[in-house]
């Protein structure tokens, strides 16, 4: 996420950032929508903009609950539950499909959420989540930047990391597919946030300084995708622990 401060100073990155949620939320959403009804529960963990549950809620009318960490100034159609980040604040098996829309990434102990996810989720019930993870090692510079910038401990995880901790909490994997991120050239960022900058009515000494900065952040983002794929994953809680025959 970028820092709040920025997100809610320029509207056309808030417009933006909306979309390319959406356009992530698409990579997923239509995998599961044709097992969800209109009386099935759906979480959207790590709602952040709602941007998951606003395409869910479009095709299925299912009943939709949200939770975060935090308030988001961008999902405002649906009440968010902020609960402490841990222990999700349902009982066991209570919802049809749990998803998170790249959240995993953000919460601290990742092997202990996936469990959480699993806990809340009915038996045969849906877990649907999208992971960005590193196809090339990257800098450990960029890592250590790109957390200082978000106050978040991502790590370079390959995609190996991931299917463990799908493995690890018994979950079985339903589908799977992956993309690559695509980084834009060095002339086409600074371009993207000289508009952003142009339709501020500040001066000049300002739109300098707020240029530099925003360059800055956006070539962090856009060196991390040149390491970077996504993944989707969707598993599904099983009844009971399969055994191996042979
Ligand atoms: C990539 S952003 C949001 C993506 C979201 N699916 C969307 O469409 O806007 C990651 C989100 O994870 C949330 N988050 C961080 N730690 C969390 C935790 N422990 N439990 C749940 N959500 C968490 C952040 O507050 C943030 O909203």
């Amino acid at each position: 996420m970028l820092p709040f401060y920025l997100i809610n100073k320029f509207l056309p990155l808030k417009r933006k950032l909306q979309s390319l949620y959406l356009h992530r939320a698409g990579q997923i959403v239509p995998h599961l929508t044709p097992f969800i009804t209109k009386s099935d529960r759906v979480l959207d963990l790590g709602c952040g903009t709602g941007s998951i549950i606003k395409l869910i809620k479009i095709s299925t009318h299912c009943q939709a609950t949200l939770v975060d960490v935090q308030y988001n100034a961008m999902c405002d159609q649906y009440p968010v539950l902020i609960y402490d980040g841990q222990k999700l604040p349902f009982d066991d098996n209570v919802f049809d499909l749990v998803m998170s829309g790249g959240s995993t990434a953000f919460i601290n102990n990742i092997p202990q959420a996936i469990k959480e996810y699993a806990r809340v989720t009915k038996p045969w019930g849906f877990i649907g989540d999208v992971n960005f993870f590193y196809h090339t090692l990257p800098p450990k510079k960029l890592i250590s930047d790109l957390n200082n910038m978000m106050n978040i401990n991502i790590q370079p995880w390959d995609e190996t990391y991931w299917l463990q901790q799908y493995q690890k909490a018994d979950l079985e994997m339903y589908y799977h597919t992956i993309g690559k991120t695509n980084p834009a050239s060095d002339e086409q960022v600074i371009e993207y946030c000289r508009k952003l900058i142009d339709q501020k009515d500040w001066n000049f000494e300002v739109r300098k300084v707020a240029l530099d900065r925003l360059v800055e952040i956006m070539n962090l983002f856009n060196e991390n995708h040149r390491y970077l794929s996504y993944g989707v994953f969707i598993t599904r809680k099983q009844m009971v622990k399969h055994d191996t025959l042979f």
